[in-house]
């Protein structure tokens, strides 16, 4: 354990959750610039844990950061637990921010996170929030880091599926991340041809996927590309997840559907059906550059909030411009794909 002597103000920095391509990219924004300012910047390991155990830390300086956002994954660590939901956790978190000398907290984080960061605020922390998520569902952000890459790696296996589903004349269900928002399968669905996309925010109908499958034979197109969010759900609900285990946050571990739906499809189709789950390869590896720039963006914009004395707040992207947004706005409700979006989709299904 390294506690800092430094007589400069510091700046604790962590990051939570699922990992998303582009969080180097805000670690070393936020370090630059923060040292631009003049102070020093602590990474806690870990997420939330890190703060609670203490012990991890890792002073970080233009050195360490140099180059980093070019890489996937964190530097720091990640995990999901939650303070709130630990016996004496939040006391825990404020003695240790005391004991490492750090007087600002930058969260960077999804829903969770920065549902946490939205209550340590009001505890009496001086946190600043950055959004971060694949899934593109937190409110008062245009886009979240790690959706663009999420969305190239997932659109690039769809398009890909194409031939060998092609040369089998085979049904290929893919399944794309996604629990509560269905962004990563729209968008992914749509650049990488699906012939139908499934969301959290519709439930499916069976009838409508057999009907696109037999219009297609009929016009010996003979194959199939089904793509769908985790959270998809068929109407009439008669397919489980696989997995009824919950997170640190209450959220279910999902995962099954495609494997189901492939089964069903098959029965009802006679048709040969395949699965496959893009899983983790959607957020591992290198980010894009989209992701790289917006990343290093949100990082510059947290210290320039501390700089302000702006806490409570997210860094938000509303158009081209990075706004601060009140933490509470953010985490208050989840930003799901709207019906006259997913309309667009559905205007290529050979209904
Ligand atoms: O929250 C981002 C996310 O990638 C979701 O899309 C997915 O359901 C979940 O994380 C997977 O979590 P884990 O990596 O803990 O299995």
């Amino acid at each position: 354990m390294e506690i800092t002597n430094s007589k400069k103000e510091q700046i604790a920095v962590l990051t939570g959750g699922g990992d998303a391509p582009g969080l180097n990219a805000v670690i070393r924004g936020l370090t630059t610039k923060a040292k631009r300012y003049g102070y020093d910047v602590l990474g806690l390991c870990d997420g939330w844990a890190g703060v609670l155990d203490g012990g991890k830390e890792k002073p970080l300086d233009l050195d360490e950061v140099e180059d980093i956002h070019m890489i996937g994954g964190t530097i720091l660590g990640s995990s999901r637990t939650n303070p709130y939901k630990v016996e004496k956790g939040v006391e825990q978190v404020k003695r240790n921010l005391v004991r490492l000398n750090c007087k600002y907290l930058v969260a960077i984080g999804g829903e969770d996170t920065l549902g946490v960061a939205a209550k340590l605020y009001k505890d009496g922390i001086k946190v600043v929030g950055v959004p971060k998520t694949i899934d593109n569902d937190l409110s008062e952000t245009d886009y979240t880091f790690g959706f663009d890459t999420a969305v190239t790696r997932a659109s690039e296996a769809i398009r890909n599926l194409h031939t060998t589903a092609k040369s089998h004349h085979r049904v290929i269900i893919v399944e794309v991340m996604g629990r509560h928002a269905g962004w990563i399968t729209l968008e992914a669905g749509i650049a990488g041809g699906a012939h139908a996309i499934l969301i959290p925010e519709e439930e499916f109908d069976m009838d409508m996927l057999v009907k696109i499958i037999k219009n297609r034979e009929a016009k010996e197109k003979n194959y199939t590309i089904i793509a769908t969010s985790e959270g998809a759900k068929p109407r009439g609900g008669d397919i489980k997840w696989k997995d009824q285990k919950v997170d640190a946050f209450g959220h279910k571990i999902l995962g099954g559907i495609s494997e189901q739906l492939a089964k069903k499809l098959e029965e009802l189709t006679g048709k040969e059906c395949r699965h496959v789950v893009l899983g983790h390869l959607q957020r591992a590896g290198a980010p894009t550059a989209f992701d790289i720039n917006l990343g290093t963006r949100f990082g510059i914009f947290a210290a320039d909030m501390i700089k302000k004395g702006e806490f409570g707040k997210m860094a938000a992207l509303h158009g081209t411009q990075v706004i601060p947004i009140p933490l509470e706005a953010a985490v208050g409700k989840l930003k799901t794909v709207p019906k006259e979006r997913f309309a667009e989709a559905k205007i290529f299904y050979e209904l």
